[in-house]
């Protein structure tokens, strides 16, 4: 049962962990977490909460001693400034996923960045050109772990998407033109949440560019198999999936807290176990 398991591992010393986003409840980060928490035995436990007020919540945390936090949407910027330091990959994205309070110092990480190296690794030396979809923290992450590589940025506000274009050097194509140009473009990234559970449009990217790529990176982890991810198999496509990512930026997050690097092996059999893929 599972009181019978918080009765026997949670007590007065359990260090806490926690994500802080709203809304929340669709989130799978406390059972990965929890997860982890439980393969290496350790005495913490992690939580979700939706927050209003993200200064009043990071307050909270830190008077009850908290061991660290993730931060999502709509937080990942507005917890800047609250960061007494941050890691030099923070100073790039201008975004922070997770906090470690050091003491009453809080240091702000962005392991979203580890989790894209992570997806690409097998593939980042055969890409010249990418094209990414989306102009947000995300695909701002991306624009970093592939600085050296020419491309694309397909967003729908305009200015939003020019802006983070020119800031890393690639070209600009408004979503409302991006059928009528054929790209040449080894890697397509989708980092919007089209695609999700719950979005009424299923794809973003028009399939043209599919068919010329040769790698497809959905971020989108949920569900596993987007309407992207099938067009991509149906052309015979790379794949790299969203989960490799979420697992990749959950691991860097657990190594922050516990200086304990879990291999994407235990990651993905932790993901196997809660998805019951
Ligand atoms: N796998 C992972 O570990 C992981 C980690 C982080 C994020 N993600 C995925 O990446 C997505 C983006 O995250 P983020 O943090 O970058 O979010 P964000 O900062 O809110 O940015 C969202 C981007 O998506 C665009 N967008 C949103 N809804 C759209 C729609 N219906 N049609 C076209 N464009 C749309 C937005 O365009 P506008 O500029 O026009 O608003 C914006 O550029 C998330 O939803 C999630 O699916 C995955």
């Amino acid at each position: 049962m599972p009181s019978e398991i918080l009765y026997t591992s949670v007590n007065a010393r359990t260090k806490l962990l926690c994500v802080l986003g709203n809304p929340i409840s669709h989130s799978l980060s406390p059972q990965v977490m929890n997860a982890l928490i439980s393969f290496y035995n350790l005495n913490f436990f992690y939580l979700a909460f939706a927050a209003n007020d993200l200064e009043k919540a990071i307050d909270g945390l830190k008077e009850i001693k908290f061991l660290g936090a993730n931060i999502t949407i709509p937080f990942k910027e507005k917890i800047l400034p609250l960061c007494d330091s941050v890691d030099p990959a923070v100073e790039e994205i201008k975004a922070i996923n997770t906090i470690y309070f050091d003491g009453e110092k809080l240091q702000g990480y962005n392991t979203d960045i580890d989790g894209i190296r992570s997806a690409l690794v097998n593939c980042i030396d055969q890409i010249d050109r990418y094209a990414v979809f989306g102009a947000g923290g995300a695909a701002r992450a991306l624009c970093v772990a592939l600085k050296s590589k020419s491309g694309i940025l397909v967003n729908r506000t305009e200015a939003k998407g020019k802006k983070l274009a020119k800031e890393f050097g690639l070209e600009y194509i408004s979503l409302s033109n991006s059928t009528k140009f054929m790209q040449d473009i080894d890697l397509i990234v989708n980092a919007t949440p089209v695609g999700m559970a719950g979005q009424t449009v299923s794809t973003i990217v028009p399939l043209s560019w599919i068919k010329k790529c040769t790698f497809v990176f959905d971020m989108v982890y949920n569900p596993s198999v987007t309407r992207l991810v099938e067009q991509a198999n149906e052309y015979h496509k790379k794949v790299i999936s969203g989960e490799t990512m979420f697992l990749g930026q959950a691991a860097k997050a657990f190594s922050i807290w516990t200086r304990l690097e879990p291999s994407l092996e235990i990651m993905m059999s932790i993901w196997r176990e809660i998805t019951h893929e």
